[in-house]
């Protein structure tokens, strides 16, 4: 029998190659609230980060690492200390050894492979250290740019949920999409997977 995780462990800071992937706290409430409430970034997004506060967020990210049911992390530009992207895996079963993984670009940021390499580094971390045997995520149809990310990290799409959310324009389908730890790492092709920055971790 596989075992379940180990008690909840400390909410690392990881480094990448242009961001410092830090558990989300008080600072960063005011920037999570601005940019879950942008129209363009909440569209494909669950309901309720349209109407939460940024500190309530924050408080749900703490109480999360606390009973090792979430990680949620901001990263910000390692030179300007920008807010670049929020981050983390959350739902967490220890039982399962399964998460899920949710992310958005502020929209400044977007097309610069931000996405694609916090994910990269998250998930690394939640194979390698945080133990989980699956990752999973869900994709509103419609949202082909959040596709992309999950595709070049190896992700494979493993079914349709018909009209499973409510989107801004009404109900909406969800895609499932899974990684196993034995599909980890992607293969080198996949372009613009570094995984030699997802390596580095602090704290
Ligand atoms: C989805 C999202 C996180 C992508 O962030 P990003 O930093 O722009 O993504 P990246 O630069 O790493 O690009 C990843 C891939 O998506 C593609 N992409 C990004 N934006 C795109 C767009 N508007 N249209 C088409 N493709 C796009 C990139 O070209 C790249 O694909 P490629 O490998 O074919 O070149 C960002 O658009 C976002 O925050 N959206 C709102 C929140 C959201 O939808 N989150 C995901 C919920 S499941």
């Amino acid at each position: 029998m596989p075992r379940p995780l180990r008690s909840p462990i400390p909410a690392p800071v990881l480094e990448t190659e242009r961001l410092v992937i830090a558990p989300a706290q008080s600072r960063d409430a005011d920037e999570l609230e601005a940019l879950f409430h942008d129209p363009r970034v909440h569209r494909y997004l669950p309901y309720e980060r349209r109407i939460e506060s940024g500190h309530t967020f924050v408080e749900r990210a703490r109480r999360g690492v606390r009973e090792g049911s979430a990680y949620r992390f901001v990263g910000r530009g390692r030179d300007s200390g920008e807010f670049v992207v929020s981050i983390g895996v959350f739902a967490i079963d220890r039982w399962d050894r399964s998460g899920e993984l949710g992310y958005a670009v502020a929209r400044s940021h977007w097309r610069r492979g931000y996405a694609t390499e916090a994910t990269t580094a998250v998930v690394d971390w939640s194979f390698r250290r945080l133990g989980l045997h699956r990752v999973e995520a869900v994709v509103q149809r419609g949202n082909r740019p959040s596709e992309r990310v999950l595709e070049r990290l190896g992700f494979r799409p493993e079914g349709r949920l018909r009209d499973a959310v409510v989107s801004a324009r009404g109900f909406n389908d969800l895609s499932v999409y899974g990684l196993l730890a034995d599909e980890w790492p992607p293969s080198a092709r996949r372009r613009g997977v570094n995984l030699s920055g997802a390596a580095r971790r602090t704290g």
